[in-house]
């Protein structure tokens, strides 16, 4: 018996299986990934009795992609993957439909990579999990087994084709990974991936030529470094079937890199780059590169620009299987950030979109938070001014960007994941929206935040439970940020754990993180007057964000300073504002479960206690960050709530 549910995707029934034929592929291939697609078509599909589905290889169509014709049964793939993803569009649409699909298509993803980045370590626990411990690795060891093929269906069924299974911190056993000591494991776990047409990546210890091969040094110029490399690489591709790559976090956070040689970033991306290229491997080089050991009291050095200023003069640098994975906005998975000024800096590098479902920010799988509509943001974002053309960020990683030199299939986005080995996956249950929604629009960002939405509902809770999730779904972004962080500033998170309020924790630390709040005023200044940050956005975007008035609202505070007494476009002061918009985030938590609570009886009992259980640890942490921020405000300024609410 598995101890694990299967989501969105169909239950196995008693059905009988339908034929399913294909035309087009090479007899002579063995074809393990279309065979998956037959078998979920077979197995789960429902048809007409007697029917028969025919799945035609039509190499004209683009990498990956499929149509369908529900009158003929006619599944159209440019290949095997496209034919596991059209699967799986005609199991859903026929889940969501009652039993028929409509035809679709042709369905052509918009991003050639479309990644999950697992920070699972190899004594089973992970980094930023909030959904049980790994089923990739436990005590050193890797594991396979039903449990893979599960996850590999699971993510497949929403388009992912890469995955990186351990965490970008690679220390003890995880720099072995690239060692006889795993070669035979890893082969089967990869095998097990590539059934769904899924490739594996490993997160790469940079120094790893040190810690297990015994140099004395990691510069990536150097001639025993560079072949020590191109040896290593020989062996662990030759011996590790459906590698991808590597993913690279160096010179961050305590990790080693190309800086401690006085070399640049694509010094060391390159030297790896060199290391695959023969084996058709990519390296994914991070981005989050910022100097960790700040002096709070330094008002010039700030976090925000530190990306930026560590890439932007390696443009056009990079060898063409490099990819520069950055961070959705320039400090770290907060709830609300301005979109990195690498996307629109960057004009002749690859680039992939970095985003977090894990919700280390967000409200950690207890409080809901639908992250697509800020995953949209993002997307539909402008980097070069809001009126122009052929530069948002959804184009710029599909490398359809006007102005951006890429090379082809080498982009896309990756979610840092949410997953676990709890029996739902995810912890909360509704953070599974969160895993499914990733996927969907990793595939297609034309898709909105509510067509997702209501997609999962209608296959996992139909009917009266879809009408009751729905809204809290779509407006619990803009709840958690309500009782959490004003404007914009970011942090006031509790150290280390990040959850749960602590409005000073980290405004007098090393991190980079500082609102400077005092009596009159609370905000960073990033105008030329302040860090400069702004002008990296480029001259429409500096304009913008530097005049107080024309800067969106939401990133008030991450850009300015301004007093408690300033008034904002709704008239309010900001001091109000920030009274308001917290008894009003707490009051929505609670208005959540109330209708939630209509729900009793109709999701099944332990869903419905897993959700109802959450929900009262988020009205608790909603009530603590609302009275913790009021509070700390409310004694700062000493100005009372227009309301006389209670402020401690
Ligand atoms: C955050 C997170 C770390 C993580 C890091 C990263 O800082 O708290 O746990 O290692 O991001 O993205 O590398």
């Amino acid at each position: 018996m598995k101890n694990w549910e299967q989501c969105w995707l169909p239950d196995e029934e008693n059905r009988e299986e339908c034929a399913v034929r294909c035309e087009g592929f090479d007899p002579s291939g063995s074809h393990r990934v279309l065979s998956t697609a037959t078998e979920e078509l077979k197995r789960y599909g429902r048809f007409p009795k007697d029917a028969e589905v025919l799945i035609v290889l039509d190499d004209k169509l683009p990498p990956e992609s499929y149509a369908y014709d529900s009158g003929t049964l006619k599944l159209t793939v440019a290949d095997e993957r496209g034919a596991v993803y059209g699967a799986f569009h005609i199991l859903r649409e026929q889940k969501i439909h009652g039993g028929t699909s409509p035809s679709f298509g042709p369905c052509i993803p918009d991003n050639p990579f479309r990644m999950l980045n697992h920070w699972d370590n190899m004594d089973g626990s992970i980094e930023r999990g909030y959904a049980g411990l790994s089923f990739f690795f436990k005590d050193g060891r890797i594991l396979n087994g039903d449990r893979i093929r599960d996850y590999a269906r699971l993510v497949a069924s929403v388009g992912i084709n890469a995955v990186v299974i351990n965490n970008v911190n690679v220390k003890g056993d995880a720099t072995w990974l690239i060692s006889d000591r795993y070669y035979r494991d890893l082969s089967e776990l990869s095998n097990t991936l590539s059934l769904y047409g899924i490739r594996l990546f490993l997160s790469l210890n940079y120094a790893a030529c040190m810690d297990i091969g015994g140099l004395d040094n990691a510069d990536p110029l150097d001639p025993g470094v560079i072949s020590w490399w191109k040896e290593r690489m020989k062996e662990v591709f030759e011996n590790i079937p459906n590698l991808g790559g590597f993913l690279v976090k160096a010179d961050s956070e305590g990790r080693p890199g190309p800086f401690t040689y006085q070399r640049t970033q694509a010094d060391g991306a390159n030297m790896l780059a060199e290391a695959v290229r023969e084996y058709g491997g990519t390296i994914i080089w991070r981005c989050f590169v910022y100097n960790c050991m700040q002096d709070w009291r330094d008002r010039k050095t700030d976090r925000a620009r530190a990306g930026y200023d560590n890439f932007i003069g390696t443009d056009g640098d990079y060898a063409d299987n490099v990819i520069l994975q950055i961070k959705n906005g320039p400090m770290d998975f907060q709830i609300r950030e301005p979109v990195s000024p690498l996307f629109g800096g960057l004009k002749k590098t690859n680039m992939m979109l970095e985003v977090q479902i894990a919700q280390e920010y967000t409200g950690q799988q207890i409080d809901v938070c639908y992250l697509i509509p800020l995953f949209k943001e993002v997307l539909g974002y402008h980097t070069e001014a809001p009126d122009a053309e052929g530069d948002t960020v959804a184009e710029i990683i599909a490398a359809k960007a006007k102005g951006h030199r890429v090379t082809p299939g080498m982009s896309g986005i990756a979610a840092v994941s949410n997953m676990g080995d709890d029996p739902n996956w995810t912890g909360s249950d509704l953070a599974q929206a969160n895993l499914y929604g990733f996927g969907r629009l990793a595939f297609d960002t034309s898709l909105s935040a509510e067509q997702i939405a209501r997609e999962f509902l209608a296959q996992i809770w139909p009917g009266k439970a879809e009408e009751v999730l729905l809204p809290i779904l779509l407006t619990s972004r803009a709840t958690y940020e309500k009782y959490t962080v004003p404007l914009g500033i970011g942090w006031m998170v509790r150290p280390a754990t990040h959850y749960g309020p602590s409005v000073d924790g980290y405004e007098y630390d090393r991190w980079g993180t500082y609102h400077r709040a005092d009596h009159l005023g609370v905000g960073v200044d990033r105008t030329d007057a302040g860090t400069g940050y702004a002008a990296q956005h480029g001259p429409a975007w500096k304009k913008i964000y530097e005049d107080t008035d024309a800067c969106p609202e939401e990133l008030l505070l991450f850009f300015h300073r301004v007093l408690y007494t300033d008034r904002l476009r709704s008239g309010k002061t900001l001091i109000q504002h920030i009274y308001d918009t917290h008894f009003e985030g707490v009051s929505e938590v609670e208005a959540n479960m109330e209708s939630i609570r209509s729900l009793e009886g109709i999701l099944p009992e332990k869903i419905y206690g897993r959700i109802m259980e959450r929900m009262e640890r988020q009205l608790y942490n909603a009530k603590e960050w609302r009275d913790q921020v009021n509070s700390y405000f409310f004694r700062k300024s000493g100005i009372p709530d227009e309301q006389g609410r209670m402020i401690y």
